[in-house]
């Protein structure tokens, strides 16, 4: 299938263009500088030229704090980016994948079960309400839709580009004798490798809709960053403290694990335990 990939130097961005070459896919990936999601006539010239059949988009503004003092930017790419595309994919008759968040959910605090797609959201940050916001836009512009939530995404192109919570941990574990890390969010970290195989089942169905995608099993950032401390045989304190000892400009979910069932069952792909995921993750930047 001819695909093009907007944010290829991203972490899933990066994953995704080898998994799906490996596929047998002819690829463009489109940069940052190739191409500004909020701007019809950049998405146009971009498109047109590389004429794909399927668009990714995994572009998106990722700053949870920070959008809570500049929610206009946050909604510009977060929701009106994916509008824009949408309605480009839905007038060339292209079909769109679009990735969005778990923090889509939060407003109920503790629960369970995990989240299934047909359960109401509620987000809680600027950042979830602009994703949530361009999810809405994809699924009611571009019939032809696969919208994937995750959570917690860390992949390789973390290690040089953006960062991700297992490179500042790995960081942070060698500086400091002790780190208080969030003990009461859980949810499920998932990495960009695993993601970009479960994406590439999805595009070859044609059933489109919204998923849910994320390894398996439940944790909190305390366990997870404890759990890279043992694998990699960092020797640090840590010290787990609740939400409200961490001042944080944007609220976080205190649960936010999503139900990957639907995406199973189509796909026939079960993603690996958190814990197995990460360790691969660790073996392979090592
Ligand atoms: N990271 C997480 O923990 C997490 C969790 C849940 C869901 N998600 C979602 O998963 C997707 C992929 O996340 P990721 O971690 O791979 O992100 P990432 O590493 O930050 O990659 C995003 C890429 O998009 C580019 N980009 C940013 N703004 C753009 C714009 N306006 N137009 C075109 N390109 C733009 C960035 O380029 P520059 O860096 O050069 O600006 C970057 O290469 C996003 O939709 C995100 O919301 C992420």
């Amino acid at each position: 299938m001819q695909i093009t990939i907007i944010g290829a130097q991203g972490q899933l961005g990066q994953d995704l263009m080898s998994s799906l070459a490996a596929d047998g896919h002819q690829l463009t990936g489109l940069t940052h500088q190739q191409v500004s999601i909020e701007d019809a006539t950049s998405i146009a010239a971009a498109l047109d030229q590389s004429s794909p059949e399927l668009v990714i988009n995994t572009a998106a503004y990722n700053k949870v704090d920070q959008a809570e003092s500049e929610p206009e930017i946050a909604f510009v790419i977060n929701a009106l980016g994916p509008r824009l595309l949408a309605q480009y994919c839905h007038q060339h008759n292209r079909r769109l994948l679009h990735v969005s968040t778990d923090y889509v959910f939060g407003l109920e605090g503790l629960r369970e079960p995990a989240y299934k797609e047909t359960d109401a959201p509620g987000p809680i940050s600027v950042y979830g309400q602009s994703k949530l916001a361009g999810e809405y836009f994809v699924r009611s512009i571009c019939p032809q839709h696969y919208v994937v939530r995750t959570c917690g995404l860390y992949g390789k192109a973390g290690k040089t580009r953006n960062g991700n919570f297992v490179e500042t941990m790995l960081r942070l574990g060698k500086e400091r004798d002790e780190l208080s890390l969030i003990n009461d969010q859980h949810c499920t970290p998932t990495s960009t490798r695993d993601l970009s195989t479960a994406i590439s089942r999805l595009i070859t169905t044609d059933q489109f809709g919204l998923y849910h995608a994320t390894s398996s099993g439940q944790t909190t950032w305390c366990e997870f960053a404890q759990t890279i401390f043992e694998l990699t045989g960092i020797n640090v304190q840590t010290k787990p403290i609740p939400t409200e000892e961490y001042q944080a400009a944007a609220e976080r979910p205190r649960y936010s694990l999503l139900d990957c069932s639907k995406l199973e069952k189509v796909t026939g792909y079960a993603f690996p335990h958190w814990k197995q995921a990460l360790s691969t993750y660790l073996e392979s930047t090592e």
